[in-house]
């Protein structure tokens, strides 16, 4: 039997799902129960009826789905998957930048630790940002960890200020604004697409700018036929796939070779398998953090989606 098969065949004999980010190695959508961005995957996360939940993400993400489901087992295939920018902000730094601002609600993006999360007043992703800041009705807004998110809500938002912690994504900022020039030079016809944790040069100078969900979804509907994507290969490997497999004839360029994030992957199909087979790699939270942090994201989840 294949890996593919014998995975397949282990969540079966475990009751057991796989939800992957689109980051993620392409061939792991083999085994996959929902492959999405950080939202829709916390959607479905909240949900299920599995008794194990694989996450094929990094580790802030699996945190998530364990802070939505705590009592089922949820499992990383590689522990050393992390985010750089989620490890940007620990709770005495978050301490000190909410002291520095008294009584400003905060809102934190989902890439951060659950300890974060527990000491935030709401969560958000990068599909809702600027909505969740919006429905607060507030004048002035804290966020952390990603200052370009922040400040990319900011720019969308009339009247209200968002002050950032200096966080960042250090895969989305390696591309610069003299890649959007080349690739305009080079694909006149193309259409941009950026993700929001890009500088403000690239956002700027983009044809569209949205969460990968978003970026997706305007790929699909554009009568474009070519598209620059300014975010993680993964996203232009899934466009690329689906555009031949669904005889979309549209082509998706990634603006330059090297906007792999290391942390996403990491995963392999051997490492799901181990992880599963042995279920290791265990993601556990103190009991009273999971409390908090779960209000937090649950805010996020109630204030503008219903669980569909
Ligand atoms: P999404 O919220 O678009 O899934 O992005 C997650 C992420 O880590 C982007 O770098
Ligand atoms: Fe974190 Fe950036 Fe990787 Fe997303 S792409 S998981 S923000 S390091």
């Amino acid at each position: 039997m294949n890996l593919v098969d014998k995975i397949k065949e282990l969540k079966k004999e475990k009751n057991a799902i796989i939800l992957t980010h689109c980051y993620q190695n392409i061939e792991i959508d083999e085994v996959s129960d929902f492959v999405g961005d950080s939202l829709y995957l916390s959607k479905m996360a909240a949900k299920t009826d599995a008794d194990i939940i694989l996450f094929a993400g990094v580790y802030f993400m699996a945190q998530s789905a364990k802070l939505l489901s705590p009592n089922k087992k949820v499992l990383l295939p590689t522990l050393n998957s992390g985010c750089h920018m989620a490890d940007m902000i620990d709770v005495e730094n978050l301490k000190i930048f909410k002291n520095k601002y008294p009584n400003i609600p905060i809102v934190c993006y989902i890439n951060s630790t659950a300890e974060i999360k527990a000491n935030c007043d709401i969560c958000c992703t990068s599909s809702n940002a600027v909505e969740i800041v919006k429905s607060l009705g507030v004048k002035e807004v804290l966020f952390v960890p990603d200052n370009y998110l922040g400040k990319y809500v900011e720019s969308k938002l009339k009247n209200v200020k968002v002050i950032t912690y200096n966080g960042f994504c250090p895969t989305h900022l390696r591309i610069r604004k003299c890649d959007i020039d080349n690739a305009r030079k080079l694909y006149p016809d193309a259409l941009i697409l950026s993700h929001p944790e890009c500088h403000q040069d690239v956002t700027n100078n983009s044809d569209f700018t949205g969460s990968t969900k978003e970026i997706v979804e305007f790929a699909k509907k554009s009568p474009n036929k070519r598209f620059i994507i300014a975010t993680e290969k993964g996203v232009a490997d899934r466009l690329n796939r689906d555009s031949k497999l669904y005889h979309w004839n549209k082509e998706f360029i990634l603006i330059t070779e090297n906007i792999i994030c290391p942390d996403m992957k990491r995963n392999t199909l051997e490492d799901i398998y181990t992880a599963l087979l042995e279920e290791k790699h265990e993601i556990a939270i103190d009991s009273e953090i999971i409390n908090r942090a779960k209000n937090c994201i649950e805010k996020m989840l109630n204030k503008t989606y219903s669980l569909v």
